[in-house]
């Protein structure tokens, strides 16, 4: 099988090394790639945001499954137009991506599916959002409606601050803040039938201690000791399969990935978003732990045949941390070189924002790297991960040094 990735950063390099590892994948080619994934796949320039140069090239190569890493070329409709050419695609339509591309509509299938999630009004005047500010009351919870690359989301104590950010949206979801630990539960599915993985945790915030501004993740974990047992087989019932069974009842099955953000309240679980793609950096950790075949998976669920699917995974963890550039997310520096990579057993270095010049490995993006180390447990795979990424130089970058601290500390209390 012939397999175009799209997509450019640490998850389309794990996606990648998973993809290629199965022996279904005779030839793997990535755009754009980065340097991480040049290593086994070929590249080709190309802008993510030209479907037509996406659905050409596919054509030209004349692949079975185009696997579509970022959210932004499905919510402009790429998957459509590659089906349309009679190519098997790992990514929901223009339509089904709308659960990303509008937190409005996101809203609105979960209701109709009965999806607990954040009670929430949808504002389009300042009157409709100062009534809704008073409603919730602080903390505030203010989404800009549409995509808005990890910047769209303000919570807030600070009613100045949700009130000015609201108004800068053209329409605003805003919502009840909902307390407790966040997890991200990932459902792989064909458009009738979904599949969960085991849940990771990602690290949004730039500094330790959960501090500073939103990012796109800092880091991440799997499996993770401290959640409930049947915390897969609950989000699978009552957030997966009613979400699949609306889309599909609205004429707009959803193929692909779809991404769970939930916060586990003293109320149950809730969905507080949801994406349309695989999740940056938690890829970078399930990946690494799942030994089902990754592309024979994509292309099932690409072809609508997912029906008697489970998946295996390694008894083992993993731990990713993110080396961002200087200035991170606000201003990031980039430009910078990047000294030798170290070759560690059991730790995985996946480019996130990398480019080559003049041979040598330079800063591209605000995340530049991200480090997976596996191990029996989390102890040991965070050891791993954190040993190799203090070997790494690249002036003025920084990382969390608390990962999965929590995590591994409650570990080895059980
Ligand atoms: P999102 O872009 O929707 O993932 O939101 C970014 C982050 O904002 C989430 O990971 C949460 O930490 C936080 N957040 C979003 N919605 C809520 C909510 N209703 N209650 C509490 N925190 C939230
Ligand atoms: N890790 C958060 C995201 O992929 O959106």
């Amino acid at each position: 099988m012939k397999i175009l990735l799209v997509g450019s950063g640490g998850r389309e390099h794990a996606l990648g090394l998973g993809l290629q590892a199965d022996p279904e994948c005779t030839e793997l080619f990535a755009a754009p790639g980065n340097p991480g994934i040049a290593e086994f796949a070929q590249c080709y320039p190309l802008d993510i945001s030209d479907n037509a140069a996406i659905v050409a090239l596919a054509e030209k190569l004349d692949v079975d499954l185009a696997v579509i890493g970022p959210e932004l070329p499905l919510v402009n409709g790429v998957a459509d137009l590659l089906r349309a050419v009679g190519i098997a695609v790992f990514g929901p339509s223009k339509a089904a991506a709308q659960l990303e591309g509008s937190k409005n509509f996101a809203k609105e299938v979960m209701a109709d599916a009965g999806v607990p999630t954040a009670r929430s009004f949808t504002c389009s005047t300042q009157d409709q959002i100062e009534k809704a500010l008073d409603i919730f009351d602080a903390p505030y919870v203010v989404k800009d409606d549409g995509l808005a690359a990890g910047k769209g989301v303000v919570v807030t104590r600070d009613r100045d601050e949700a009130l000015a950010h609201a108004l800068k949206c053209k329409r605003v979801v805003i919502e009840e803040f909902l307390d407790g630990p966040e997890v991200s539960l990932f459902g792989i599915s064909d458009g009738k039938t979904i599949i969960a993985m085991q849940p990771a945790q990602d690290f949004k915030r730039a500094f330790e201690n959960d501090k500073g501004p939103n990012t796109g993740g800092m880091g991440a974990y799997s499996p993770l000791p401290w959640a409930p047992s049947d915390i897969i087989e609950d989000t699978y019932t009552k957030v997966l399969a009613p979400m699949i069974t609306e889309m599909a009842a609205r004429g707009t099955p959803f193929v692909g990935l779809l991404y769970a953000g939930l916060a586990l309240t003293n109320h149950g679980t809730k969905v507080i978003e949801f994406n349309t793609r695989f999740g940056d950096p938690e890829t970078q950790v399930l990946i690494p732990l799942l030994k089902t075949p990754l592309a024979s998976l994509l292309y099932r669920a690409a072809t609508r045949n997912l029906e008697g699917v489970t998946l295996d995974w390694r008894e083992e963890s993993a731990v990713t941390v993110v080396l961002a550039s200087q200035g991170y997310p606000d201003a990031p520096q980039t430009g910078g070189e990047i000294g030798q990579l170290p070759e560690i057993e059991n730790v995985s270095i996946y480019h996130s924002g990398t480019a080559r010049r003049d041979e040598k490995l330079i800063a591209q993006g605000g995340r530049t790297l991200t480090v997976t180390g596996t191990g029996l447990d989390l102890t040991e795979a965070r050891d791993r991960a954190y040993r190799a990424i203090s070997q790494i130089s690249l002036e003025g970058s920084f990382y969390r040094s608390d990962i999965a601290l929590n995590a591994s500390v409650a570990e080895k209390g059980n």
